[in-house]
């Protein structure tokens, strides 16, 4: 059946079919009243192609980069937790996929497989890790170390989870992560208190919103993006950042990344669509560090717009989680093959050969309220 998958949308559907309603729930669910998570897929459709022809697009490069870690083409897989309820394999799935295209992979700190199971498993994957700041820096500091020792190109510190966002559907299941499964990284974790949680349990509401309630700082601050800097060489990309003025600040902090991201919409709702945010926070960075987005990519076409827009790179995450959930790690290879196809067709048709070309032509992409107001 997943042969018959010839876009995202046909992976998204075929997935719900597949998944139980607790994962299924946890995966699809923004917060409240999911304003935003709508918004981050239908605000690329107000961004409008103003295409070139008569270009030789014979051959088309798609490379781009992330901090000189090169790939093959802009879109790589964001961190999503908890991969082994979409497949067996999960993370691991995930990782091959992107090894095999030659693109990278984002760990979640709250996977199902290991920091050190992604290394022996697919020790050649360009890959990166998301960390989630804890309570206790004794557990902080273990995840940096493992991460540096396992080969892990950078930190991608989520910055937007002071406390997780109410997320209705979570809320009425009691999510919980089925009894087979742990959050992996932390199986060895003791703590000063020796009572370290080693999953999301059954809980009277979300377990992950208690697990997160319990262990995640929320007094999180520069601070602490200071002082992880003077604890690791790693480079630091924040992810979270959707305004000028925080971009700003991530600036002055030297950091090496910025992902405009609003948590795939589960955190804040109302906040704006990522592909809205991002022009003001390139704007504001001005290429004083590196610019990248998720939420609400679909098609290839969103991601030409996010990259003609100022970002790096793109990363996704639930198309794929579907693509895993229907045929595990030929499903999410697929998923990427055809993001990449598709964005290959639309730089052809927009009359350019290169990611350079792509981020030069002046209004390539342009808001549709723009072109209007010139009427
Ligand atoms: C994890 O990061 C989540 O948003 O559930």
């Amino acid at each position: 059946m997943a042969d018959k998958c010839i876009c995202v949308k046909d992976f998204e559907i075929l997935a719900a079919k597949r998944l139980d309603k607790n994962a299924l729930d946890y995966y699809k669910s923004g917060a409240t009243d999911e304003q935003t998570l709508k918004e981050n897929c239908t605000a690329f459709k107000s961004w409008r192609f103003q295409p070139q022809v008569l270009r030789d697009v014979l051959n088309v490069n798609m490379e781009s980069s992330v901090l000189g870690s090169k790939i093959a083409f802009p879109i790589c897989i964001a961190p999503t937790a908890m991969n082994k309820m979409a497949s067996h394999d999960g993370e691991i799935d995930s990782a091959k996929a992107a090894n095999s295209l030659s693109t990278g992979f984002v760990l979640s700190s709250w996977a199902t497989s290991s920091i050190e199971e992604i290394t022996t498993n697919v020790p050649d994957v360009i890959r990166w890790f998301q960390l989630y700041v804890y309570k206790d820096k004794t557990v902080t500091e273990n995840l940096v170390r493992r991460a540096e020792r396992n080969g892990y190109r950078a930190l991608i510190v989520t910055v937007d989870t002071p406390l997780l966002g109410k997320r209705y559907q979570d809320t009425r299941n009691k999510f919980a992560l089925p009894s087979n499964l742990t959050l992996k990284n932390f199986e060895n974790e003791t703590t000063k208190e020796d009572g370290f949680p080693k999953g999301v349990k059954s809980a009277r509401e979300s377990g992950l919103a208690e697990y997160v309630a319990s262990l995640i700082d929320p007094s999180l601050s520069w601070e602490d993006i200071d002082w992880l800097k003077t604890i690791t060489d790693l480079p630091i990309i924040v992810k979270g950042i959707l305004t000028a003025e925080m971009a700003l600040e991530a600036v002055d902090h030297n950091i090496a990344g910025i992902l405009v991201s609003n948590h795939g919409a589960r955190q804040l709702d109302g906040v704006l669509p990522t592909i809205n945010a991002l022009p003001q926070v390139v704007k504001a960075v001005d290429g004083r560090c590196e610019v990248y987005l998720d939420g609400g990519i679909r098609n290839g076409g969103d991601v030409a717009k996010a990259i003609a827009l100022g970002a790096k790179a793109v990363f996704v995450g639930r198309p794929i989680l579907w693509g895993l959930a229907c045929d595990g790690k030929r499903g999410a290879q697929r998923v990427l093959e055809i993001l990449r196809d598709e964005f290959g067709v639309t730089m052809k048709l927009l009359g350019v050969t290169s990611i350079v070309e792509l981020q030069s032509v002046h209004d390539l992409v342009i808001h549709e309220s723009r072109i209007l107001s010139r009427l």
